[in-house]
């Protein structure tokens, strides 16, 4: 029961990583604080905590929208008083195309979903955190953050934004016992990332992907979720401001 009596708060939890770690945190005794734009799989995902003897309450948010990312972590301190981490996960890849075929509203929306919606998310967390004196915080990048991901320049520009927002406010609440690091995942299979579907639009990209990766497999969610419980546990509690691949060895 290692997160026994903290209140955790999972965007983009309605799907793939955020559902699966909102499960796992309750599963270790966490009150999670399940949160997503899609209502149908924010429900299902708190209907599976409560199925398991888990705690969880479901708060719509659009992470893209200050004011309803402010009225989130409101209702958060109004119900519970505290905040004890905050898993940002929320993200979109939008549409792939080469740069100059990228559409501007593609690259708004990538960004103000996935870099916006991070920014945005600790800048209302932090408050919380600091009043109670600490808190952790992780955000969900990418290997896209790290490295160039040919036609998806939105997605990676905001993967990139979510690094360096990491890191420099990690370094600015270090001192306040706030800790702040983000995983960068290769592909993992998820509603988001569907070999099976890619393979039908792109024949052999799959494997071509598959093949560029030293352990030679896609990740599985529950490997993310790993680094994602880690983080947030005292077993990490040295460990701030960090960019950790977790990606089968491609980064290296
Ligand atoms: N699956 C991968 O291969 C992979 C690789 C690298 C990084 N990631 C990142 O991991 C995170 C989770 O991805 P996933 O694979 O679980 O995808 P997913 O599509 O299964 O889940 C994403 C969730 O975010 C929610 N969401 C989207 N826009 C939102 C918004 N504006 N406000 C609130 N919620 C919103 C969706 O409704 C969905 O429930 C994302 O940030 C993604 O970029 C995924």
């Amino acid at each position: 029961m290692e997160f026994n009596k903290k209140i955790i708060l999972i965007t983009g939890a309605g799907s793939g990583i955020g559902r699966a770690a909102s499960l796992a945190f309750a599963k270790e005794g966490g009150t999670v604080i399940v949160s997503d734009i899609n209502e149908k799989g924010g429900l299902e995902t708190l209907a599976q905590i409560e199925a398991a003897g888990g705690k969880g309450f479901f708060i719509k948010t659009n992470v893209a929208v200050f004011s309803e990312v402010e009225a989130l972590m409101k209702k958060i301190k109004d119900q519970f008083g505290r905040l004890d981490i905050a898993v940002n996960n929320a993200g979109i890849s939008g549409p792939t195309a080469r740069t100059i075929d990228t559409a501007l509203d593609t690259w708004e929306q990538v960004m103000s979903v996935n870099a916006s919606g991070v920014f945005y998310g600790m800048k209302t967390q932090l408050p919380i955190m600091l009043e109670q004196g600490g808190g952790v915080i992780v955000n969900t990048s990418s290997i896209a953050g790290l490295r160039g991901l040919p036609n998806a320049i939105a997605y990676s520009a905001s993967k990139h934004a979510v690094v360096g927002m990491t890191k420099t406010a990690a370094m600015e609440y270090a001192r306040h016992n706030i800790r702040i690091n983000a995983i960068c995942p290769v592909f993992t299979v998820s509603p988001m990332f569907d070999p099976a579907a890619l393979e039908k639009v792109k024949k052999g990209i799959p494997d071509k992907l598959k093949a560029s990766i030293p352990m030679k497999r896609f990740g599985k969610i529950e490997e993310q979720v790993g680094a994602i419980l880690w983080l947030c546990s005292d077993k990490a509690s040295f460990v701030t401001g960090q960019a950790l691949p977790v990606d089968g060895g491609l980064t290296a």
